[in-house]
């Protein structure tokens, strides 16, 4: 049957995940890092296509120094499998290495076909723009080993699997979701926050325009002090069914690690929902950003880098959303003029200051039910 959807990024949607892969003859064992697991999931059920492994040094530079892969394709942060030097001695090119995760458990397997030095910091500077260690991504990052491994990876057991169940659809599932529902045009809104009113008004209005809207949160690897996946689930589930049209509205997660690499980020976080089957995707401001490393619309201009027909999924640009209580309801810098103390914003620092004193932050800024579950996590 012909997709109504869009192509995969690539054209081909990769599929790694093999469980008759388990009794595979293993040349070493790694136990790969947080990150390390979160990439390796991304690639197996196709969210990484046309990715099949771990890059090699020509798409790991031509990453770095071009925003492509070594043919071109359109590709903005390297996808890496660093260890350290002492550990990639042991191991010679042309190796099965089983892959572990952190608890023991068996994830698959990575024929190694190259290694090649991991240069940190040329890759802090181009994709992250700073060295800095305060980056909480530039600190992944210089924690990682000095030698990638690169080859094809199988899958046996993607990580998250199992968690979330009913709400942990696969790109494959994705699509086949969209096309059930009878959506051609599908927006995705990617986030690492619960859904205040500002995120909810960009849904909306991008809704508006789109057949459907996947809400997809990243719940992969984050920054401590960021809220916790299975809060924020609880937050999406209540928002969603109380305030989102549920024919229109489907709510699934992303078992990506954020990199807080801002504009690079964005152009990753949308290839990724173009393998789900997203035409759309919002981006809003300072998107995927952290501190000040980045201007608040960098994330949305990196898209006119991107050659004409590098993606096929359309970026949705949002400028800043507030509530206006001139106006009674959300606007952004291009709806309403701005008027001096009309807009109803908090910092996170705030935020988090009433939370956890029991306040519900104003209800033009967060809906009563998702402060009452973000209150009710932070007692414990
Ligand atoms: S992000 O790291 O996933 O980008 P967050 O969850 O806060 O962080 O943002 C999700 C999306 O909403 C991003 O596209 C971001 O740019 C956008 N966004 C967040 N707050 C606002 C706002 N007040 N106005 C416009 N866009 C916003």
């Amino acid at each position: 049957m012909s997709s109504h959807l869009v192509a995969p990024h690539g054209g081909t949607l990769v599929n790694r995940v093999d469980p008759s892969a388990k009794d595979t003859k293993a040349d070493a064992v790694i136990t790969l890092t947080d990150r390390q697991q979160c990439d390796f999931e991304m690639i197996a059920i196709g969210a990484m296509s046309p990715l099949t492994g771990f890059m090699g040094s020509a798409d790991y530079n031509s990453v770095c120094d071009g925003m492509k892969l070594a043919n071109g394709t359109a590709w903005p942060i390297p996808i890496t499998c660093a260890v350290d030097s002492a550990t990639a001695d042991g191991i010679k090119v042309g190796a099965n290495v089983q892959l572990n995760d952190d608890q023991g458990r068996l994830l698959g397997f990575l024929t190694v076909e190259e290694k090649y030095p991991h240069d940190k910091k040329k890759q802090a500077l181009s994709v992250f723009k700073t060295e800095e260690d305060a980056h909480p991504g530039v600190k992944v990052l210089m924690s990682e080993g000095d030698v990638c491994l690169a080859g094809p990876i199988k899958a046996v057991t993607p990580r998250h699997e199992g968690e979330f169940p009913d709400h942990n659809l696969t790109p494959a599932q994705t699509r086949a979701a969209f096309e059930k529902k009878g959506w051609k045009t599908v927006v995705a809104f990617q986030t690492r926050n619960p859904i205040h009113r500002a995120h909810e008004y960009l849904t909306k209005c991008a809704q508006e325009i789109c057949d459907g809207l996947l809400v997809h949160p990243l719940v992969g690897q984050t920054q401590p002090g960021d809220i916790p996946a299975d809060v924020r689930m609880k937050c999406y589930q209540v928002l969603l069914e109380k305030y989102y049209h549920p024919d229109h509205t489907l709510l699934s997660v992303l078992p990506a690690a954020m990199r807080y690499a801002g504009p690079r980020e964005a152009i990753l976080h949308a290839i990724l929902r173009q393998n789900y089957g997203c035409s759309h995707f919002i981006v809003g401001r300072d998107h995927a950003g952290v501190g000040s490393y980045y201007g608040t619309y960098d994330a949305q201009q990196i898209f006119d880098d991107i050659p004409e027909g590098g993606l096929k999924i359309v970026p949705l640009k949002f400028e800043h959303a507030a509530w206006s209580k001139t106006a009674g309801g959300m606007v952004s810098g291009k709806t309403f003029p701005k008027i001096e103390g009309d807009q109803i914003f908090l910092s996170g620092t705030k935020v988090r200051e009433m939370l956890s004193k029991g306040e519900r932050p104003p209800v033009e800024f967060t809906r009563p039910e998702v402060a009452d579950i973000l209150i009710e996590s932070m007692k414990s």
